[in-house]
């Protein structure tokens, strides 16, 4: 079992086993289940305290992706939007693109006009810049798919999170966002294709929310 360990400063600290070990079990079914479960995951929160941390002194997030069941396959999308390209090449903030994460419960996806602020000069001749031409040309805005998606009886809200983890967070700079959004997303900024590779499950929600005083009522997050 490997176990990953998240601290931003020591303000964000969150430890606990990642990847496919099954720690507190996603699938709740039935009170009785539930308690297990409840119990089990308080048990692996208490196991994973215990545990060394892993972060190798960089107080960062731990950004390795946890890799099994959770992984998803590849969306197909209407144009392939390289991740990688704009922010690990280009250094575009997450945050220039999802502009409402910072004060809504969704991030947001960005409309084509900002697109085309930079490709109506950019790699104008590469096929790919030329589709999104097309569609910005038509006003038809590209249908992208959900990657990310939570049942629709979850409650999730970005904005908090943010503001906890970045703008609240003494010492954090804007410049490390990718770091936080990591921490749900893995590391899109290395992605050439957006794909989910962290499980968003009840018991990696509650482990975060236990480590870091977050809400632990149910209608928190459950309407
Ligand atoms: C230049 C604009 C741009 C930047 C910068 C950008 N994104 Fe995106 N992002 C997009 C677009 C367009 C999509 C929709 C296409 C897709 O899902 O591949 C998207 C999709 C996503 C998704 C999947 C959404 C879903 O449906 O679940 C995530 C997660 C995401 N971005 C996170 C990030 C993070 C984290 C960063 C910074 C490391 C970032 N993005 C930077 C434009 C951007
Ligand atoms: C701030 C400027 C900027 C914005 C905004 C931006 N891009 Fe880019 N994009 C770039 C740069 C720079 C490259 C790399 C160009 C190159 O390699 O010649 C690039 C490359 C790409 C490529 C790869 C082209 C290829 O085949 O090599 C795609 C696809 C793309 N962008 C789509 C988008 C989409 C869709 C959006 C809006 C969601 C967007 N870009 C917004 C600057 C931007
Ligand atoms: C605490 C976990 C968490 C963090 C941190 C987080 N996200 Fe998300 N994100 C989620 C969840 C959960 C969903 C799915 C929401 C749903 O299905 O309603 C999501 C969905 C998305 C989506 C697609 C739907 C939407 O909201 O527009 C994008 C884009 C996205 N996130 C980008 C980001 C970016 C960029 C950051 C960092 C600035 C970030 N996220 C930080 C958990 C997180
Ligand atoms: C990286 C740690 C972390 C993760 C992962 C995380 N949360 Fe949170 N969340 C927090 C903290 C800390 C707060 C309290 C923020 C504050 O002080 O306002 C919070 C607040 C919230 C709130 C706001 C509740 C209110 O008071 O209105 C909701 C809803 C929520 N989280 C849902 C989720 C869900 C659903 C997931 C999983 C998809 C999740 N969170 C994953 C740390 C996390
Ligand atoms: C921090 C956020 C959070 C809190 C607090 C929380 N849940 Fe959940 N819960 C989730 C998420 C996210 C899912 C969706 C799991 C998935 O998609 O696998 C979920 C799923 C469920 C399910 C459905 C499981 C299934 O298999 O369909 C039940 C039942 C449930 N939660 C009950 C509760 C109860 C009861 C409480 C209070 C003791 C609670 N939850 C507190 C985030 C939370």
């Amino acid at each position: 079992m490997s176990h990953g360990y998240l601290s931003l400063h020591g303000y964000l600290s969150l430890s606990g086993p990642v990847g496919s070990s099954g720690v507190a079990a996603p699938h709740y079914r039935g009170s009785r289940y539930f308690l297990m479960a409840l119990a089990a995951m308080v048990l692996g929160f208490f196991l994973a305290m215990s545990s060394a941390w892993a972060d190798g002194g960089t107080g960062v997030p731990n950004a390795v992706p946890p890799k099994g069941e959770y992984e998803g396959k590849n969306v197909e999308q209407p144009i392939e939007f390289p991740h990688n390209i704009h922010v690990d090449v280009n250094k575009i903030n997450c945050m220039y693109c999802h502009t409402y994460a910072r004060r809504s419960k969704v991030a947001g996806i960005p409309p084509t006009s900002k697109c085309m602020g930079c490709h109506l000069v950019i790699a104008t001749d590469k096929p790919r810049i030329k589709k999104l031409t097309e569609y910005w040309e038509k006003k038809e805005p590209p249908r992208w798919k959900k990657v990310h998606d939570v049942p629709d009886f979850v409650h999730f809200t970005h904005e908090k999170h943010l503001k906890r983890f970045v703008f609240d967070n003494e010492g954090m700079s804007v410049d490390r966002v990718p770091e936080v959004c990591a921490f749900c997303h893995g590391e899109v900024k290395k992605m050439t294709v957006a794909h989910k590779v962290k499980p968003l499950n009840m018991g990696f929600c509650a482990r975060c929310h236990e480590a870091n005083k977050g809400p632990f009522d149910c209608w928190k997050c459950h309407k």
